[in-house]
């Protein structure tokens, strides 16, 4: 995506330097700082501290992160057990996006079917820019399929805008290029259609008021940031027209886990009538269970996330304490959706309901394994 006129993407490899780069998340909207990633540990700890985040994005940095374990200093080259053992490592680095799993295999596949290290180093660049492409055109589609969706309802209220809500960063920054969220809302902005969006500021990392205001404004996209429980409030005013979020991993049955609080937005959208749709590619579904609340696993993360808050001060980022002292905090990252409070689907295939019919009709390839 553009940032004031350079072409950007979240993750890329670097020709020149032969090295794998990313956005260090953690200091936008304020600084911009890139990050080399040359070494396994380093993609573990840029994955779990969330220097890169959101799903699509950690599947293309653990699939990234392949590649980097063969080329590292002190790699065991051709040892599989080695190999098999760094790739666990790697894919255990954060529990609830899908995607890592994903991308991880997807990679180490490609690579154990090489028989000299250098074919495996190819192999494991190649797929992993690949996944890179894929994820990206992925985007790219739920933005043209999304976009009927945000079409009908301006068409209902000509010249006024459409109001949509979202949580978390479901955005370029969290994918490889558009969002899947916020892809339509591009698409619609793109094609003359007025939009506005609410943006939950999603806290305690706040990824809704750095992220997504951050990226909706680099574009020209009218946002407001509203706290984290002024949703409800808003629909019952009529001022949310329909709410798109993102989802770390998805049942084949259609529950959905996402960032922590989407669940009360469903909630509220269903009690005003308001349609709550998920957008997520092919690597955000788990094809192996169906009942989100009990199988997906909910990252708890550092209390101190919710201890203190991160911001911008006389030129610097400055981290404050909120609460008293040494306050026992707990720090659930995800929350589940069920399938019965969710709208649609918007997948790069196409719309369809959340339910296990439905998603096996859009990818019959998937569900093989019956
Ligand atoms: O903890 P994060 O910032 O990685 O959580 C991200 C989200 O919850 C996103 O909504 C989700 O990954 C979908 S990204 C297209």
């Amino acid at each position: 995506m553009n940032v004031d006129g350079k072409q950007m993407r979240p993750i890329w490899f670097d020709k020149d330097t032969e090295t794998v780069r990313v956005i260090d998340q953690r200091f936008l909207p304020h600084q911009f700082i890139i990050k080399d990633l040359t070494h396994v540990d380093e993609v573990i700890h840029a994955i779990q501290e969330m220097v890169v985040r959101g799903a699509p994005l950690i599947g293309a940095t653990g699939a990234a992160g392949v590649y980097v374990i063969l080329v590292q200093e002190n790699n065991q080259g051709m040892d599989d057990t080695w190999f098999s053992r760094e790739c666990g490592r790697l894919k255990n680095a954060r529990p609830t996006a899908t995607n890592l799993r994903w991308g991880v295999n997807r990679v180490q596949a490609k690579v154990l079917e090489q028989t000299s290290h250098e074919s495996r180093i190819q192999a494991a660049l190649t797929e992993s820019l690949a996944i890179m492409e894929e994820e990206a055109d992925n985007c790219r589609q739920i933005g043209v399929h999304g976009l009927t969706l945000i079409q009908e309802i301006a068409a209902r209220k000509p010249g006024q805008p459409v109001n949509i809500l979202t949580h978390c960063n479901a955005g370029w920054l969290a994918c490889i290029e558009y969002g899947t969220a916020t892809a339509p809302i591009y698409t619609a902005h793109d094609a003359g259609i007025p939009v506005h969006v609410w943006v939950d500021e999603t806290r305690p990392l706040n990824q809704g008021a750095r992220l997504t205001a951050w990226e909706l404004g680099k574009h020209g996209i009218p946002h407001t940031v509203i706290t984290d429980n002024a949703g409800g409030h808003l629909m019952q005013h009529d001022q949310v027209d329909l709410v798109i979020v993102g989802t770390d991993r998805t049942t084949r049955a259609g529950d959905v886990a996402n960032k922590i609080g989407t669940y009360l937005k469903a909630l509220a959208a269903r009690d005003n009538d308001i349609p709550f749709y998920v957008a997520l590619p092919v690597s955000t579904f788990d094809w192996e269970i169906t009942d989100g609340i009990r199988d997906i696993p909910i990252e708890e993360r550092n209390p101190d996330e919710i201890r203190y808050v991160q911001g911008w001060h006389d030129d610097a980022i400055i981290r404050v304490q909120i609460t008293p002292e040494d306050c026992p905090a707990a720090n659930h990252a995800f929350d589940v959706t069920p399938a019965r409070l969710v709208t649609g689907f918007i997948t790069e295939r196409g719309m369809c309901d959340a339910s296990e019919n439905a998603i096996k009709k859009m990818y019959p390839d998937q569900f093989k394994t019956d």
